[in-house]
């Protein structure tokens, strides 16, 4: 099988994102840090894929309470169901994960606003650095963050809501490049959903997973990846 575009350049971001991460963990922009224990960089670096790029980014929307002890996201019991999908999807290798904001908020709270402005400008770095292929929002706060960003000028409308963007796929060019962004509801309301017997949405969850997978093989990424590592 012959390697995935760009993968034969020699550098990885991986380096440069463990650059960014330190610079990240002594942010101080906004309160947040303060009540915070550990600043959630993003993946940790053994999880970085190490690649020139970074075929899947996953935005979610702020750490939680396992996410602030163990300093990675996803790592409480909404990581535990991702990681599961990622592994199935056999994505696990070609996603880098992130959240919108990088300290945990008090008690779970919403982000304020003038915390997103204040944190964005790390994502927005991670993902000059990263230059994914796809980028997936879960949840409306990081949803409506890249929306903006990417499309609203292209859409000319302002983020619809989560509702009317979940599980859809947007393509769009950027830098001469094709970047597909998508959508998908936090995983703790899917993971309430599923709790209360509605089984149908982890499963529209996962089936979203198989779908970006098979995007990524339009890459050269194949599907059942070797470890590249
Ligand atoms: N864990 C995270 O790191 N981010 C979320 O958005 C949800 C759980």
């Amino acid at each position: 099988m012959a390697r995935p575009e760009n993968e034969t350049q020699a550098v990885s971001v991986r380096d440069a994102l463990q650059r960014l991460h330190q610079e990240i963990t002594s942010c101080h922009a906004c309160n947040l840090r303060n009540g915070a224990r550990l600043p959630v960089p993003g993946s940790k670096i053994a999880e970085i894929p190490d690649l020139p790029r970074v075929p899947l980014l996953i935005v979610g929307e702020a750490p939680g309470r396992e996410e602030d002890i163990q300093g990675a996201p996803f790592v409480g019991w909404a990581g535990k169901f991702l990681r599961n999908v990622l592994r199935r999807t056999y994505l696990t290798d070609l996603t880098y994960i992130t959240n919108l904001v990088k300290c945990r908020p008090p008690e779970n709270r919403d982000p304020e606003p003038q915390e997103i402005i204040a944190c964005s400008p790390h994502l927005d770095r991670q993902i000059e650095i990263a230059r994914p292929h796809i980028i997936l929002a879960l949840g409306r706060f990081s949803a409506g963050y890249i929306w903006e960003k990417f499309l609203h000028e292209k859409e000319n409308r302002p983020f619809p809501g989560i509702t009317r963007v979940n599980g859809q796929v947007f393509p769009l060019e950027r830098n001469d490049e094709r970047l597909y962004v998508s959508f998908f509801f936090h995983l703790a309301y899917v993971l309430r959903q599923a709790r209360k017997g509605n089984e149908a949405l982890p499963k529209r969850f996962r089936n979203h997973f198989y779908g970006l997978r098979i995007m990524l093989e339009d890459y050269g990424y194949p599907m059942r990846p070797k470890r590249y590592r």
